[in-house]
């Protein structure tokens, strides 16, 4: 587990929190050279099981492969194609091709809400990069699936099924699948998809958050009437505590909706997840979360990287609706530097993923201090997301 002494952050601390620069180019460049260690490992893991198609975690130094059916398929993919995006070199199309098609048959599995993050983070950003109208087809369907689990009398879409701890439980990661519904109404002019967005996000506005501007993990709804059952964590340290990841897809998720929709409640809610993330004392120099602000061994506990990343991209696309852009810019290019310097693997090592020290989730001792193939999908995003961001950054 990786745990700076707290000498080593005193110190720190006390120096002048100036960001460097980082370098993209380098860093694309060991992006693919690692991603290439990556495509060799993969054939590898499979061990002739084609069900496994994407990469997930290492599991005792060990490649952990996925079927697409697993909420974390679409990153590899959307990796490959952020790939192809910073560098144009057709090799990284046609590798992203083929594990996007790999997933394609989630579009119709209505057993989970995981449909944005599996579809739109592949197909979806397949589609911005090509317009490939066969990858249009796939998102319209995907949608359509996705909003079979929506129920109007709560007003929100079902996260999770056959979970006997709550009956219809919603989770604040929810909101990242929102972005596939904006997208099938842009796709279609069918407004269905829409307002199902919208109902969600301004539902979960209401029961997800704490005074403090914190957010529960798991909502459970009664759906006869849409009132709450319980509010508790399944992946957080405990159910009144903050788990850094939930609050990151929060702020991603309440940013996406405000580009999507100019609803100013939405710019409102990410700028109070903002600040309670950038001001909380539990927060490290590094600006790299623990995987739960209320862990309760802090600094003895271990960090997540994908927390981090997720900000990170989120700060920057908030820095350009924000009239606090200039200090969410600041805190995302200090995320960028802290994961660039100090949580990367060297090129050659774990099996070919770009970052360590990201956490699963702690409670269950599951992916504890490992690469997790979303931390390395919104690293890259948010690297592309940081190049030219001087002109974009909207002025106070
Ligand atoms: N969406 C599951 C997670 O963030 O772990």
């Amino acid at each position: 587990m990786m745990r700076l002494p707290v000498i080593g952050l005193l110190l720190f601390s006390a120096l002048p929190a100036r960001s460097q620069e980082i370098n993209l180019a380098k860093i694309f460049a060991d992006a693919g050279q690692q991603t290439n260690v990556m495509l060799r490992e993969i054939p590898v893991a499979k061990q002739g099981n084609a069900e496994l198609v994407s990469p997930r975690t290492l599991d005792s130094g060990m490649l952990k492969l996925v079927a697409s059916r697993d909420w974390t398929s679409g990153f590899f993919p959307g990796q490959l194609w952020f790939l192809y995006e910073y560098t144009r070199d057709k090799k990284w199309k046609t590798a992203a091709e083929q594990f996007t098609s790999d997933i394609e048959r989630e579009k119709t599995n209505g057993g989970t809400h995981d449909m944005g993050f599996k579809v739109y983070c592949s197909f979806g950003t397949g589609y911005r990069l090509t317009r490939n109208p066969h990858y249009k087809d796939v998102i319209i369907e995907a949608a359509k699936t996705l909003s079979t689990r929506f129920n109007a009398k709560a007003g929100v879409i079902k996260s999770w099924d056959n979970r006997t701890r709550w009956k219809y439980p919603v989770i604040i990661d929810n909101m990242m699948n929102l972005e596939l519904l904006f997208a099938a109404t842009k796709l279609t002019g069918d407004k269905t998809f829409y307002n199902i967005a919208v109902s969600h996000a301004n539902t979960t506005i209401k029961n997800h958050f704490r005074k403090d501007l914190s957010s529960y993990h798991v909502v459970d709804y009664d759906t006869t009437d849409g009132s709450i059952l319980q509010k508790t964590t399944h992946q957080g340290y405990s159910d009144e505590s903050a788990w850094s990841r939930g609050q990151s897809w929060g702020l991603y998720g309440y940013t996406m909706c405000y580009r999507e929709t100019k609803n100013k409640n939405f710019l409102s809610q990410a700028e109070k997840i903002a600040g309670y993330m950038l001001n909380h004392p539990n927060l490290p120099v590094d600006k790299v979360p623990y995987y739960d602000f209320d862990a309760p061994g802090i600094p003895n506990e271990p960090r997540d990287a994908s927390a981090a990343a997720v900000m990170a991209s989120a700060l920057y696309e908030l820095s350009t609706f924000s009239s606090n852009g200039a200090k969410y810019k600041a805190a995302a290019d200090k995320i960028l530097e802290s994961l660039t310097n100090q949580y990367r693997s060297k090129v050659g090592e774990n099996k070919g993923f770009l970052l360590l020290h990201s956490t699963g989730s702690a409670p269950s001792k599951s992916e504890v201090d490992v690469p997790l193939s979303y931390a390395d999908y919104y690293y890259l995003e948010a690297l592309l997301r940081s190049r030219s961001m001087k002109a974009k950054v909207k002025k106070s």
